[in-house]
């Protein structure tokens, strides 16, 4: 998967996707990131990115000609895009099933956006989908677009060493995950749970079904809600 990330501070971009799963991704050559400086293609000796708001308020708005003119400049090359995504507090709130999806695709470009927003003929003309990452307000799209490229990286087939494991996440039916032990089996008087050192992997996994659902039940109850009603 390729994916273009637009910003206009492409440095808080860099060091995590050197680390953990989206490094070992971009290492393992499954997943390949680039970082566009909006200010590269801004014009004028202040190359200015963003302007005030027509009709007054408070806060920028990021221009539309150095976004246009990147996205023209990165649709030059490489594979056909697939989606332009726009990070923002106002869109669709990334869930699990959000990030099988783009996970299959094969070249996403993820805009980033900061100060008050984004003119809004840039979301009209050449945003495809728009994302939040929750119902709070970041100061730029930057860590989201971090959230939404690790999420996407850790499905990506070969990233991870053992296959099945990104498909047994929390959420990924729908349930929060069991609690995990490793050793010690004894730690400061507490033992680990004595059928997970049973060796029995049926009782195990009754266990870790049913702790699943009482976690789900006391934390997330409406998820529950919702894969009655898928399963209808
Ligand atoms: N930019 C600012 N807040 C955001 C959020 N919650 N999700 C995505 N992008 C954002």
């Amino acid at each position: 998967m390729r994916v273009d990330i637009i910003t206009c501070l492409p440095e808080i971009l860099k060091g995590p996707l050197d680390e953990s799963i989206p490094g070992r991704a971009r290492a393992k050559g499954l997943l390949d990131v680039h970082i566009h400086d909006l200010r590269d293609y801004a014009e004028g000796k202040h190359r200015q990115v963003d302007d005030y708001p027509f009709g007054g308020g408070a806060g920028m708005v990021l221009k539309p000609e150095p976004i246009f003119r990147c996205l023209e400049d990165i649709s030059s090359e490489g594979d056909p895009i697939d989606e332009v995504v726009f990070m923002t507090p106002d869109g669709e709130v990334l869930d699990q099933p959000m990030a099988n999806t783009l996970s299959l695709q094969k070249r996403l470009v993820l805009l980033a956006g900061h100060y008050k927003g984004v003119d809004q003929r840039v979301r009209d003309r050449l945003v495809t989908k728009e994302i939040s990452i929750g119902d709070y307000v970041l100061s730029g799209g930057e860590l989201a677009a971090m959230v939404l490229v690790d999420a996407l990286a850790r499905l990506l087939p070969g990233v991870l060493g053992d296959s099945s494991s990104a498909l047994t996440d929390s959420f990924q039916d729908g349930l929060l995950d069991a609690p995990a032990y490793t050793r010690p089996a004894e730690f400061r008087g507490d033992a680990v749970p004595e059928v997970l050192t049973s060796g029995n992997h049926k009782r195990i996994d009754t266990w870790r079904d049913e702790q699943r659902i009482t976690k789900t039940r006391e934390r997330r109850p409406e998820l529950l809600e919702h894969r009655d009603t898928q399963s209808d």
